[in-house]
C-alpha cells in the first residue's frame, strides 16, 4: 500500500475529535495506540466495530494502550452516531476519541485508503510510543475486523518489544504460550538472554533454528 507503512512516523496532524482537538504526536506520546479508520458514520459494519472496540476498551486500558478511531464524517455526526453504537452493542461505552474527517483529507495522509475502491478503508495501525507504525491491517469496507486478533497482535508486539525483538511469536500465538528466539540471536547469546533455557526442535535439516522458550 502506498504511503506511510511499517516503521514510518505518523504525520503530526492536528485533528478534531469527539473529545477534544489535539496533535497526533501528543496523543501517541508515552504509550501505544490503536488507530482505526471507518468509511463513514451510520453504516452497519462500522457500528458493530466501534461498539466492539468500546466493549474491549478495558482490555486495551489494562495493557496501557490508547484507542483512536477515525470516520469520514464530522464531529456532530459522530456524537449522534455514538448513541446508536452504544444501543446496538449493550455494555459498550465509546469513551475513546473519534477523529472527524468529513472532507476525507486526513485518511489518505494516514494511508488508510482502499486502493481498489479509491476510498476509505477499514485500516488499523498500531503505533508505538515513538509515533512509528508497528503493524497495519488493511481490510476492505465489506469485511469487519476481528477484535480478538487486534488484541492478539498487540500482545505479540508488546511481548517482542519487551524482549528487544530478540523473540518472535509463532502462528496463532497467545500470551502464556512459548515464543521463538529470533534467528539473529546466536545460541551463546540465547543462553545469556534466556536463563530459563530453551528447547531446540530436532528437525530434518538439523539447522537448529526452531528454538522455543517461555517468557513472561
Ligand atoms: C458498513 O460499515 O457497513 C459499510 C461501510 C461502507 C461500505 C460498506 C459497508
Amino acid at each position: 500500500m502506498p504511503g506511510i507503512t511499517l516503521g514510518d512516523t505518523v504525520p503530526n496532524l492536528e485533528v478534531e475529535t469527539t473529545l477534544k482537538n489535539f496533535k497526533l504526536h501528543d496523543y501517541f506520546a508515552d504509550s501505544w495506540t490503536v488507530l482505526f479508520s471507518h468509511p463513514g458514520d451510520f453504516t452497519p459494519v462500522c457500528t458493530t466495530e466501534l461498539g466492539a472496540m468500546g466493549k474491549y476498551a478495558h482490555e486495551f486500558e489494562h495493557r496501557g494502550v490508547k484507542l483512536l478511531g477515525l470516520s469520514c464524517d464530522d464531529v456532530q455526526s459522530h456524537k449522534d452516531w455514538i448513541k446508536d453504537i452504544e444501543a446496538f452493542t449493550p455494555g459498550s461505552k465509546v469513551k475513546y476519541p473519534i477523529i472527524a474527517d468529513p472532507n476525507k483529507e486526513i485518511i489518505p495522509q494516514l494511508n488508510m485508503i482502499d486502493p481498489i475502491e479509491n476510498g476509505p478503508s477499514r485500516a488499523l495501525h498500531i503505533v508505538g510510543p515513538d509515533c512509528k507504525i508497528k503493524l497495519s491491517f488493511l481490510y476492505p469496507s465489506t469485511t469487519g475486523r476481528n477484535m480478538d486478533e487486534v488484541l492478539r497482535a498487540l500482545d505479540s508486539l508488546l511481548m517482542a518489544s519487551k524482549h528487544n525483538n530478540k523473540i518472535a511469536t509463532p502462528v496463532n500465538w497467545k500470551p502464556d504460550e512459548p515464543v521463538v528466539i529470533s534467528p539473529s540471536v546466536s545460541d551463546t547469546e540465547a543462553k545469556k538472554l534466556f536463563p530459563q533455557g530453551f528447547k531446540t526442535a530436532d528437525l530434518p535439516s538439523k539447522k537448529g533454528y526452531m528454538r522455543l522458550t517461555d517468557v513472561s
